[in-house]
């Protein structure tokens, strides 16, 4: 029995296990039940008297340099295994996709921010409109051709003939009947106009139109706003020019160009050597339009304007094709990331 003990720990002492597969085998042979440990403590009745201490003590020797071998490779193996898959926490993230915000959405939201630091506050109102909140309350004559099939999309319904809205000054007749002077509200939106589609024009953009009315607005007051608003929004070198224009809804009325912030006003090919770049109609509202919508013209003048986003965004960015904003399409939204 000493012989087989001794040759058992020799074994023991020489095992190096390459898995821990083997490992298992190794402890399962040994220590388990019915393992070799057992069944030599279980033979240990019939060793005589005088040999007992010895053979006890080889046994118990036995018994844990196996449970060490066990201890110390399981330790060995299971570390090993864990680097093979365990993340490195000190290693950088792989980037996740996060997308990114529309330059549309960058632009409306920089154009509120700066009317909201003035006291303008945001109204919304439907895109599918009736002939008179998108044309006849804004003093459209009956023939006037913005209500012609080439511009405006119509929409058959049960409560008669419906449009859908070419500008966003609708939202701001609702307003004026809802609510009284003053009143300082942007309207952001999107409108519809049945044009070809091409890199200048689309079928549909956005709009962010602007009301002021109170006593004694005048355009003085619309000249400075409207200053306050370019500086906000190109530059604080930037300056303004009003050409007279014509709106059926405003009197006078007027169209805005701003000095071109690619050339700084020298003449380039975006400005088309002009120095300025047109951004925006606006006007005195027209008293017809006040009285249209329940307001007394003696006591109340205001103003109003309206701005394309999608030219604007393209004056910020350099977008020269305007289809680039519709199509979804991830190489040109991904450029927008660092915009929010
Ligand atoms: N509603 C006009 C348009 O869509 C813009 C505008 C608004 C002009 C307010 C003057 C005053 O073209």
């Amino acid at each position: 029995m000493k012989e087989t003990i001794e040759k058992l720990l020799a074994e023991v002492e020489a095992f190096i296990p390459k898995s821990a597969e083997e490992l298992e085998n190794f402890r399962v042979d040994l220590l388990a039940n019915k393992g070799k440990v057992k069944a030599l403590f279980a033979d240990f009745k019939n060793v005589p008297n005088e040999q007992r201490k010895e053979v006890g003590q080889l046994i118990n020797t036995l018994k844990n340099k196996a449970q060490e071998k066990v201890d110390e490779f399981k330790a060995k193996l299971t570390s090993s295994k864990n680097q093979e898959t365990t993340i490195d926490l000190t290693r950088t993230a792989t980037p996740l996709r996060i997308g990114s915000r529309h330059p549309i959405s960058i632009v409306r939201n920089e154009i509120i921010e700066i009317f909201s630091k003035i006291g303008f506050t945001v109204s919304e109102g439907p895109e599918i409109e009736d002939d008179w909140h998108n044309f006849s309350a804004l003093n459209f004559p009956p023939e006037h051709p913005a209500r012609d099939m080439q511009d405006t999309f119509f929409v058959e319904s049960e409560s008669g003939e419906m449009a859908l809205r070419t500008h966003t000054s609708s939202v701001q007749v609702r307003i004026m009947e809802n609510q009284k002077p003053p009143i300082r509200t942007l309207s952001p939106g999107r409108v519809y106009r049945n044009e070809a589609i091409s890199a200048r024009a689309h079928c549909f953009f956005h709009q962010v139109e602007g009301l002021y009315i109170d006593e004694n607005v005048s355009f003085a007051d619309l000249k400075q706003t409207l200053l306050y608003f370019a500086k906000e929004m190109f530059g604080e070198k930037t300056e303004i020019r009003l050409r007279p224009s014509y709106f059926p809804f405003t009197e006078p009325s007027a169209e805005m160009d701003v000095s071109c912030s690619v050339c700084s006003g020298e003449g380039c090919n975006v400005c088309k050597y002009t120095g300025f770049l047109e951004i925006m109609g606006c006007g005195m509202v027209d008293p017809n339009v006040l009285e249209n919508c329940g307001i007394d013209s003696k006591k109340y003048t205001g103003f109003a304007f309206g701005m394309g986003v999608e030219r604007i965004a393209m004056l910020k960015y350099k977008v020269n094709d305007l289809r680039l904003y519709s199509e979804g399409d991830v190489r040109f939204l991904e450029q927008f990331k660092s915009a929010f």
